[in-house]
């Protein structure tokens, strides 16, 4: 059913719930500035702003969407809402012309989802269980889901194919969360054909957009890696604490896939193009990494080297839950997306410097 009466004259939208946030806004721009073929589609945000910051009250746009019509000069839609919010998703898809749904808003820090599980499984689950019912009731059945490599737990071989095994090793309610909507996910594709739903899971996504303008803009102590030794070369941390250097791997520190933030959102639009392959349907889970690891003290070399700053660090015992290495088989993607990650470790540096350095408390002007 749809309510839509005049969706034959409204323009198709893209609707981005969570694009307000790093990921969500990288890809926002990326939709706004580099494909021609979306220049006809509205770009529709939906964020509660837990995790984005809002220069004031009465400011109708968050600061990262303002600085992308800034960049781009080109207008989106936004609404501060939260993805639980049944009859205000509903005012949204009566409002637009929704074609598909790129879904990022949940809440992301591993070591927090441990203390807050039931916070964590409400906005998680709770809020994409919402958002699917809504998309059922408007008729909108194309949802790309930002997943994780963490729906793989301990990697039983690597680089992680997207036939290994998910859900087993999972150690946070983070975790549990992501892995728990995939399989719902699933279990809708199987009851009702019309869904087509690809779960990108994502490796460790880090860096900038080239401008300085958008970044990573985490509150309070970064969870992540790349955040915490920004902080660190620009002097708002003392240190970085590096936790383990025993581990089985070339200097005993652990070893991610990072992948450059717009590399990620690239994938995001080849995504949305699959959708118009003839006989797609159901559920698709693609890794979204550049299949080469790196380890924390490579890292931090890289990072020095990109910025001119030293990075102070200190060895001190593994973080429980932690895993030694990561990364990615990345062939289905090359295969199905027609998308290969492209920016270096180099490029993840300077881009993530340039935004912290102009910008040394995020969108924040202090
Ligand atoms: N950053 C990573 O390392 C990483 C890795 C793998 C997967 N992911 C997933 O990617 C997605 C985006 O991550 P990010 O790093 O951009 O996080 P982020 O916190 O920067 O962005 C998430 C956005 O969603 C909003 N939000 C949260 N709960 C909401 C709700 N209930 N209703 C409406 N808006 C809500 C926040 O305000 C924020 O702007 C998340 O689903 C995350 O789990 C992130």
């Amino acid at each position: 059913m749809t309510p839509l009466t005049n969706g034959d004259t409204m323009r198709p939208a893209i609707l981005v719930t969570g694009g307000a946030g790093y990921i969500g806004s990288h890809t926002v721009i990326t939709l706004l500035e580099r494909e021609e073929e979306y220049s006809n589609y509205d770009i529709v945000v939906v964020d509660n702003l837990s995790n984005a910051y809002n220069r004031a009250p009465n400011e109708k746009k968050p600061e990262s969407l303002r600085v992308i019509e800034d960049l781009t000069n080109k207008n989106l839609h936004f609404y501060p809402l939260d993805i639980r919010d049944a009859e205000g998703l509903s005012r949204v898809f009566e409002n637009h012309n929704i074609d598909c749904v790129i879904h990022f808003a949940a809440l992301k820090a591993v070591g927090e989802s441990v203390d807050k599980p039931l916070e964590y499984y409400q906005a998680n689950i709770t809020g994409t269980g919402t958002l699917l019912e809504v998309m059922r009731k408007y008729g909108v059945y194309k949802l790309i889901y930002s997943s994780s490599c963490t729906v793989y737990g301990e990697p039983e071989r690597l680089p992680l194919d997207e036939g290994h095994p998910t859900g087993r090793t999972l150690t946070s309610p983070y975790g549990r969360s992501k892995y728990f909507c995939e399989e719902m996910m699933k279990d809708l594709c199987t009851s009702d054909k019309n869904w087509m739903v690809i779960s990108l899971r994502y490796f460790n996504p880090v860096g900038a957009h080239i401008s300085g303008r958008i970044g990573e803009d985490p509150s309070g102590i970064p969870n992540n890696l790349m955040p915490y030794i920004a902080q660190v070369a620009i002097g708002r941390l003392n240190e970085l604490k590096v936790f383990g250097n025993d581990y089985k791997t070339s200097d005993g520190t652990g070893v991610r896939d990072y992948i450059h933030v717009v590399d990620l959102a690239e994938g995001h639009v080849k995504a949305i193009k699959l959708f118009q392959q003839h006989g797609f349907g159901g559920f698709h889970a693609i890794n979204l990494g550049t299949g080469t690891g790196y380890s924390v003290l490579e890292m931090i070399s890289a990072f020095e080297r990109a910025s001119g700053r030293k990075v102070p660090y200190k060895i001190v015992g593994r973080r429980s839950g932690d895993i030694a290495a990561n990364y990615a088989d990345v062939s289905l993607s090359h295969r199905l997306l027609g998308w290969r990650a492209i920016r270096t470790l180099d490029d993840m540096c300077k881009d993530t410097w340039r935004w912290q350095s102009a910008n040394p408390n995020g969108f924040k002007k202090v």
